[in-house]
């Protein structure tokens, strides 16, 4: 079977094999070796000259984490646009954070001057982005809300590139984006269970003044034992491996040819898109770089489409996320993808809807 869902996504035997090296310690001259020698690398990758720390945990971990760690009593903003960052609403909510809802509809942008709107209610803290809104798609105008950012410099901007790091650049000191942060199992291309991010030296000084940070996802914690190239708790030092693997698969590819390889594999599924008929659920200009959400205009029957893929041709792609099951479906080119692999997904799809 081969993925074509918009996370988890296909694994290389490289990187399978790297996951499986032998441990050791986490406090093992060895770990701090490979800890630390990553850390170039990665900041490289997240554009910043902040430390990158690494999370045993998935993403939301981390989306969490970020809403302890920079909220106090003050007010978050969580600009909502589909299935996961509604969910950081509730999520922030749970962590009791006066949490304050920017919805727009399912399938549009957030845009920088509803964000503007809402910041100039005062009262905020911070604001939570999620850059590409996986389940629909949507690739919200991350510039745009920055530059929005730098009129209220009391505020913290989180950003989740889960589904668009390594698909687009992400200059994340340049934009100023306080926390930037990522999963192992999108783009990069890893078995799923990492999180990596970064934060700004302000994110920093917030967290250090927040109360009630927790210990897991503590920031302050994870800044003390990155400077000895370790992290707060034993991690899972397989993903350790992986993304050392990993990098030097992007860093060999180029990471600049990694954004044109993921932008000509995006084009190539667009244009079939519309050479079949089917229309996107996202507007133009704000499409998703490392998905298609396609709306089914045809209202062809998804889940046989879906079942006809598997076991015609191996091919697992997804019917639409939540509300959205059967009226969108999902194709993904993200992760290792070439031009070839996305050439043979196309081919069997025609070989399915002819069926
Ligand atoms: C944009 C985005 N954010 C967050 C998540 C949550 O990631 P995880 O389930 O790995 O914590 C996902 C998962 O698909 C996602 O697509």
């Amino acid at each position: 079977m081969k993925l074509f869902i918009p996370g988890p996504v296909q694994v290389s035997e490289k990187t399978f094999a790297a996951f499986c090296k032998p441990m050791m310690g986490h406090r093992s001259g060895d770990f701090k070796k490979l800890y630390g020698g990553m850390q170039p690398l990665l900041q490289e990758l997240f554009q910043t000259k902040q430390p990158v720390f690494l999370s045993t945990s998935s993403a939301w971990g981390v989306m969490e984490g970020a809403v302890r760690n920079l909220v106090g009593s003050g007010k978050v903003l969580n600009c909502m646009c589909g299935a996961f960052s509604d969910k950081w609403l509730d999520v922030s909510k749970r962590c009791g954070k006066d949490a304050v809802a920017l919805q727009v509809e399912w399938g549009q942008p957030v845009r920088g001057e509803q964000v503007r709107a809402h910041l100039e209610k005062g009262g905020f803290e911070a604001v939570t982005l999620i850059h590409n809104e996986t389940s629909t798609g949507v690739m919200s105008p991350l510039a745009e809300i920055a530059e929005v950012l730098r009129d209220f410099p009391e505020v913290r901007l989180v950003v989740d590139s889960v589904s668009s790091f390594s698909v687009v650049p992400i200059p994340m000191d340049e934009l100023g984006i306080d926390v930037l942060l990522t999963g192992s199992q999108k783009a990069l291309a890893m078995p799923p269970g990492l999180a990596l991010f970064a934060a700004s030296q302000r994110a920093m000084e917030r967290a250090a003044a927040v109360q009630g940070r927790g210990y897991y996802f503590d920031f302050i914690e994870f800044q003390k034992n990155q400077a000895e190239d370790m992290t707060p708790s034993t991690p899972s030092i397989s993903h350790f491996y992986a993304l050392a693997s990993k990098l030097e698969d992007i860093f060999a590819e180029g990471v600049a040819a990694r954004h044109a390889r993921h932008a000509k594999t995006n084009a190539m599924v667009h244009d079939w898109v519309r050479r079949h008929g089917f229309d996107f659920f996202a507007p133009e200009g704000y499409r998703s770089k490392s998905l298609t959400c396609v709306a089914n205009t045809r209202d062809i029957d998804v889940a046989a489409l879906l079942s006809n893929l598997k076991s015609r041709h191996g091919f697992i792609i997804d019917g639409g996320y939540g509300k959205l099951k059967g009226k969108t479906f999902r194709l993904s080119n993200m992760g290792d993808e070439t031009e070839a692999d996305i050439a043979e997904l196309l081919a069997a799809l025609d070989d399915c809807l002819k069926a």
